[in-house]
C-alpha cells in the first residue's frame, strides 16, 4: 500500500477507548525494544511517526494508527521490561490479553523476534498464546542488518524451531527499519489479512 495519510486515533488503556466503526486492525507485538514502533513507522513511510526511543517500555498505551482510512495498526506496548513493576505487568497482561482475544476487527498480529537471538520464553508464550486462540500470526525477524546476509537462514531456523513454528496459521519475514528489506512482503501479509 502506497501510504500518505495516517494519523494517531486514540492512545487506548480500556476497550471503551478503542476506536468505532469496522475497520480492520493489525497488531504489533514483541519485547520491548524489539523494533515495533520502527516496523510500523517503516510500513507507513514516516521517521518518526510511532514513538521510538532507546528507552525500553517507552509505549506504554494501545496505540491505534489509522493508515489511509483503511486499516488501524495497533502498536502494543513491549512485554518483557524489567523495570516495571509486578503490578504494572499484570496490568499490561490483562490489558493486551483483552485486546487480542475479543476484538473481532483484529485480523492478524505482526509478532516481532530480534534475528540475532533465539526467541525469549515471553516470546514463545507470545506465539503459543496467539496460535492458540488461532489468530494470524506474522513472525518478523527484526534487526536482520545486524547479522551477516550468510547468517539468515540459520537464525529463521532457530527461530522457528525455538517457537515450533507452525506453517498453517504463521508466516515468517526478515525484516530490517535500517535497509528496509522486508517491507513489500510484511506489506503483502497485511494486505491479505485485511481482504480476509
Ligand atoms: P517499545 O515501544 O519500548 O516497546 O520499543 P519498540 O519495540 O517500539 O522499539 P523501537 O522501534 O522504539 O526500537 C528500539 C531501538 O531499536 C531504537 O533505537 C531503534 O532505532 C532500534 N531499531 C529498531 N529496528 C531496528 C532495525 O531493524 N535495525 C537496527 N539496526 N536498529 C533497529
Ligand atoms: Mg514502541
Amino acid at each position: 500500500m502506497e501510504v500518505h495519510n495516517v494519523e494517531l486515533t486514540i492512545s487506548a488503556v480500556q476497550p471503551s477507548q478503542y476506536p468505532e466503526g469496522d475497520l480492520p486492525e493489525i497488531a504489533f507485538v514483541g519485547r520491548s525494544n524489539v523494533g515495533k514502533s520502527s516496523l510500523t513507522n517503516t510500513l507507513i513511510n514516516r521517521k518518526a511517526f510511532a514513538r521510538t526511543s532507546s528507552q525500553p517500555g517507552k509505549t506504554q498505551t494501545l496505540n491505534f494508527y489509522k493508515v489511509e482510512e483503511q486499516v488501524y495498526f495497533v502498536d502494543v506496548p513491549g512485554y518483557g521490561y524489567a523495570k516495571v513493576s509486578k503490578k504494572e505487568r499484570e496490568k499490561w497482561g490483562q490489558m493486551i490479553e483483552k485486546y487480542l482475544s475479543e476484538r473481532p476487527q483484529l485480523k492478524g498480529v505482526v509478532s516481532l523476534v530480534d534475528a540475532r537471538h533465539a526467541p525469549s520464553e515471553e516470546d514463545i508464550a507470545m506465539y503459543n498464546w496467539l496460535t492458540y486462540f488461532n489468530i494470524p500470526v506474522l513472525v518478523v525477524a527484526t534487526k536482520a542488518d545486524k547479522i551477516s546476509r550468510g547468517k539468515w537462514n540459520k537464525a529463521e531456523s532457530v527461530i522457528k524451531n525455538s517457537l515450533d513454528f507452525e506453517p498453517e496459521i504463521s508466516d515468517f519475514e526478515m525484516f530490517s527499519s535500517e535497509t528496509k528489506f522486508g517491507k513489500t512482503d510484511v506489506w503483502d501479509w497485511i494486505e491479505a489479512r485485511m481482504a480476509d
